[in-house]
Formats: structure tokens, C-alpha cells, sequence
């Protein structure tokens, strides 16, 4: 058995992740650790209950002493950190609690693994440590002078896009807490030997995603004939991939990857928010059948501080090195993750009223 400990496994991503490893393995333990913030959901993992391969451990990745033990107790041989805070508005709003969760938590965690992993001869065993990073740290491309209807490049050879060597530049608080973290992983790389890599993958969606971020705050909202809120101009363009596909490139490169460098994950699926909407609005009514469901809902407002313009990731290297492609295109995917969120009432009705918060309390109190 190979032991994967997981932090933030009760987010979106970190849950279809736990889900994608236990689902298609047979090989492998999960010990989650979460804190269960706002963004954590443990109805996410209703499907595991009973399952002796999957340990959840109710706890903070700032928390030196429960990390320790953590690593002590169940020696896992991979340690994943999704755990993070993720929402760039809440960062404008608040910036002090994503230094401390994204940097600090960050640089507890790796303080954690390298005391645990330490062999006492300058190495680290088959030990490996994989940094969940995102492109928001390149900062923004510029949209390219012809686009396409959907707002992807008209000449996708001639756009510019964000590799692995480019450097740098955040700029919302969210985005200079994960680049920041990004720093202090390669300098435990290159300061200690220690045996870390890092994804940077572009915007994700799919089945249990908070209703805060933009694509299920569409569906949420098209399904109750509420407005539609739409930043700006809405022609900002982000590159979409799948969740499973981003699960499966993670799996990857924490067992594959090479030790100290970066791979970037994206699919080439940029859209324009504008595409978004309207594609949502689209589908939900032909799901539905719901005539009142129309471009009507949308109302533009104002735009987010410093929003970036574009994201475009270059994914050459995890297709050369490691063969990772993604397997499921936008107008595939959205169809996949508005059927799950039509599926799935109640899910939504507990995240949107906040009874979700009480699943923990009803399922582990007193366990
Ligand atoms: N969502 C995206 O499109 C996207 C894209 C690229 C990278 N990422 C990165 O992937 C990771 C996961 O993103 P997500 O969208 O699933 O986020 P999310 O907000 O849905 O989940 C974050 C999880 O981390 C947990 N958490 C927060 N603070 C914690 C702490 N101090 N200790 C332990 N757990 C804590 C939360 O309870 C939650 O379960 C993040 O690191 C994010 O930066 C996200």
C-alpha cells in the first residue's frame, strides 16, 4: 500500500482528487487532513464512508504539533497540499488570512516533512511532497488581437501563453500568497535536497465546486431566475480544464514528476466569461426545458480590482515528459458538470444554506 496524505481533500479539487485515487486504485490509502473552512465540505466524501483506505483527520496545516503527528502516525510516502484559501475576492477582502494559510501553512507543512522525512544523511528516502500551485502566479497575457466567437485565439500558434520559465508577476492577494508558497517550496528544493514538485494549473470546474465561483454561481443562479452577474466587460478569457483531468495530471507528477520543477496543466480550452454565461444560460434551459431561463439574466457590473485579462497555459511539458493529455473538451465538460449540479439538489441546497457545516458534527461528533 502507498500512503497519500492529502491536505485540503475536503475542497473541490482536493475531494475529486481523493475520489479519483480511491476510485481507481486499489494500491493506495488516503489520510485527508482538512480544517473545514467555509470551503471544506465533508458531504463530498459521502461515497467513502466505511472505506478502510480513506482516514480523515479534522485539522489545520498551520498546526505544527498535528502535522508532526500526523506524518508520524501514518507515514505517508506522498504528501499533497491542496489546502489553501482559493477565492481572489475574498483575497481583495481580506488578504491577511491567505498569507497565513497559503505561505505560512505552506511553509509549516514542508518544515513538517522534511523534520519527518529526514534520514540523517542528506536525503530524504522515497519520500515526495507535490505543491498545488496555480497560473494565476504568472499574472496576465494579453488577449490576442483576433479572437475567436468563444474568445480563444484565432491563431493559437501565434498567441502568447504562460511556461514554466516565465516568471512571476501576481497580482491579487491570492495570487502573490500562491506564488509566494511556490517560493518557499523550491527553496526547500534547492536549500535542503528536499523532494518536492510543483503543478500550475489553470482554472478548473466540475462536480462539487463551491457555488462562489463562477461557473456553478451560474448554474445556481440561472436555475433560480436570478441575475446573472457578470465583472466588467466579461470578455476576460481563462483557460477551463476538467477536474479529472487535473486530478489525474496531479497523480502524475507526485509520482512521476521529475524533483525540483514545475509543469504547468491546462488543456487549451480558453473561453471568455461572456462564452461561459451564455453557454450556461444555453444549456441549463435545453436541460431544463425552463423557457425563462434567457440571456436576459445577465446584468454586467462592476468589475473586480486588478482583474487579470487572460490566462493561457503552455502545457508541452507534462505532454512530453510525463504523457498527460486531457481528455475532456469544454463543451463536453460543462455539459458533464451541469447535469451533475441538475443531479445533485440537495448537495446545493445544503452548501447554499449552510447545513453542510453540520454534516462533521452529525456524522463524526463523539467518533
Ligand atoms: N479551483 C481552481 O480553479 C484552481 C486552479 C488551480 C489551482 N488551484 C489550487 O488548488 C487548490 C485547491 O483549490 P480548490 O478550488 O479545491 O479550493 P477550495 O477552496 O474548494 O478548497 C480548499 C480546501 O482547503 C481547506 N483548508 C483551507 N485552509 C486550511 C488549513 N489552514 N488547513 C487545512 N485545510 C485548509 C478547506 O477547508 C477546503 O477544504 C488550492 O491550493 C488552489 O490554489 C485551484
Amino acid at each position: 500500500m502507498k500512503t497519500f496524505l492529502v491536505t485540503g481533500g475536503a475542497g473541490f479539487i482536493g475531494s475529486n482528487f481523493v475520489l479519483h485515487l480511491l476510485g481507481t486504485r486499489d494500491d493506495v490509502r488516503v489520510v485527508n487532513v482538512d480544517a473545514l473552512t467555509y470551503a471544506g465540505n465533508l458531504e463530498n466524501l459521502a461515497s467513502l464512508e466505511g472505506n478502510p483506505n480513506h482516514i480523515f483527520l479534522h485539522a489545520d496545516i498551520r498546526d505544527r504539533d498535528a502535522m508532526a503527528q500526523a506524518l508520524t502516525q501514518y507515514q505517508p510516502d506522498v504528501v499533497v497540499n491542496f489546502a489553501a484559501e482559493s477565492h481572489v475576492d475574498r483575497s481583495i477582502e481580506n488578504p491577511g488570512v491567505f498569507a497565513d494559510t497559503n505561505v505560512m501553512g505552506t511553509v509549516n507543512l514542508l518544515t513538517c516533512c522534511r523534520a519527518a522525512w529526514d534520514d540523517g544523511k542528506g536525503g530524504f528516502g522515497d519520500h515526495r511532497y507535490l505543491q498545488v500551485s496555480t497560473d494565476e502566479v504568472y499574472g496576465a497575457l494579453q488577449i490576442p488581437e483576433a479572437v475567436n466567437p468563444d474568445g480563444s485565439p484565432a491563431d493559437p500558434a501565434g498567441a502568447t501563453y504562460f511556461h514554466e520559465t516565465t516568471p512571476l508577476s501576481p497580482h491579487s492577494p491570492y495570487s502573490a500568497s500562491k506564488a509566494s508558497a511556490d517560493f518557499f517550496v523550491r527553496a526547500w528544493h534547492d536549500t535542503y535536497g528536499f523532494p518536492s514538485v510543483i503543478t500550475r494549473c489553470s482554472n478548473n470546474y466540475g462536480p462539487y465546486q463551491f457555488p462562489e465561483k463562477l461557473i456553478p454561481l451560474m448554474i445556481h443562479n440561472a436555475l433560480l431566475h436570478r441575475e446573472l452577474p457578470v465583472y466588467g466587460d466579461g470578455l476576460n478569457v481563462r483557460d477551463w480544464l476538467y477536474v479529472e483531468d487535473h486530478c489525474r495530471a496531479i497523480e502524475l507528477v507526485a509520482e512521476h514528476g521529475r524533483l525540483g520543477e514545475v509543469y504547468n496543466v491546462g488543456g487549451h480550452n480558453e473561453r471568455s466569461n461572456m462564452y461561459i454565461v451564455r453557454t450556461i444560460i444555453s444549456e441549463v434551459r435545453q436541460a431544463t426545458g425552463d423557457a425563462a431561463i434567457t440571456e436576459n439574466l445577465i446584468r454586467h457590473v462592476t468589475d473586480r480590482k486588478g482583474h487579470d485579462r487572460r490566462y493561457g497555459i503552455a502545457p508541452n511539458k507534462i505532454r512530453e515528459e510525463l504523457g498527460w493529455e486531457p481528455q475532456t473538451r469544454f463543451e463536453v465538460g460543462i455539459k458533464k458538470t451541469i447535469r451533475w449540479y441538475l443531479d445533485n439538489p440537495e448537495w446545493v441546497e445544503h452548501v447554499t444554506s449552510g447545513a453542510y457545516q453540520q454534516y462533521y458534527e452529525r456524522m463524526y461528533a463523539g467518533r
